[in-house]
């Protein structure tokens, strides 16, 4: 069954909501079969995927790209296309085609931007053109430069207000969920207890109504030395059994243990008298 917006609405207050990054088919795959209610293509995958610094440069094409293998693997669970930096600043005529984009050519099923009330004019119009909108409060990483770095927000009974009200101006404006991202356990749960839709936690606590990881960070795609974020979990070390998987196999194509037989393909037994002429053949072409 695929995953709709109404269908994650109705999971607040009746069980955790699951969300995932996901870049690419077979990693959509596979997120699907595990049964996650949401994948995000986050704007994550400029660092993780790409190999940038930051989220700030990666554009609307590059996140196409991956929207796209993602939507190809036909997965059940909802797709939400993160809108990336510049893709919703400067218009919002250009913010209503980004986002077109990412439904028509992409085939995802919502966006996500980030911000509160600076925000509310673009998402109006995204919901008025019939795009499900997720909104994204806390520590927004496009912000990055605003914020000086990665630091915790709503630390103060001042910004933790600021936040409610953020949030709740969200939900009015149409939002059907919101990411809150970085900020203490107690203020992600008071906004969680007094909005009607839910919120998706990363290194918000517990009481979110559904959490989100980066899938690098969860499987372990990055060396041991690689130091996690205190929110990330991880549940797998796929970058050394990858790395082990090279090297078995870079020593098994030097033994001439890979191919084997098992791995290679015969022609027909029919053929063996022509093969022994054709060998004949060659050593004439060649003498
Ligand atoms: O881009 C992303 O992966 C995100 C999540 C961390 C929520 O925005």
């Amino acid at each position: 069954m695929k995953k709709t917006v109404p269908y994650i609405n109705n999971l607040k207050g009746n069980r955790v909501i699951s969300m995932m990054t996901a870049y690419d088919y077979p990693t959509a795959k596979a997120v699907s079969e595990a049964e996650i209610d949401i994948i995000l293509v986050g704007d994550s995958l400029a660092q993780v995927v790409l190999g940038h610094d930051d989220t700030l440069s990666v554009t609307v094409d590059e996140m196409l790209h991956h929207v796209k293998a993602v939507t190809n693997a036909n997965p059940s669970s909802l797709v939400v296309a993160d809108m990336p930096y510049l893709s919703y600043h400067i218009n919002v005529s250009d913010s209503l085609k980004n986002a077109g984009r990412f439904i028509q050519e992409g085939k995802a099923d919502a966006v996500k931007v980030e911000g509160g009330e600076k925000r509310k004019e673009v998402i109006n119009a995204l919901i008025d053109a019939e795009i499900p909108v997720m909104g994204h409060l806390g520590l927004t990483p496009q912000s990055k430069n605003l914020m000086g770095g990665y630091k915790i927000q709503g630390k103060t009974l001042d910004l933790a207000k600021k936040l409610f009200e953020d949030a709740l101006l969200l939900q009015e404006t149409g939002c059907f969920a919101i990411v809150l991202e970085g900020v203490p356990t107690i203020v992600a749960q008071s906004i969680s207890e007094n909005l009607t839709i839910p919120t998706i936690g990363i290194g918000a606590g517990k009481y979110t109504d559904g959490q989100v990881l980066v899938i690098h960070d969860l499987i372990g795609m990055k060396s041991k030395e690689y130091i996690d974020a205190k929110f990330v979990k991880r549940y797998g070390e796929q970058y050394d059994s990858t790395v082990k998987a090279l090297v078995e196999y870079k020593k098994d194509i030097e033994n001439s243990d890979f191919p084997s037989e098992e791995h290679s393909y015969d022609m027909g037994s029919d053929i063996q008298d022509s093969l022994k002429e054709w060998k004949k053949e060659i050593k004439k072409i060649l003498s």
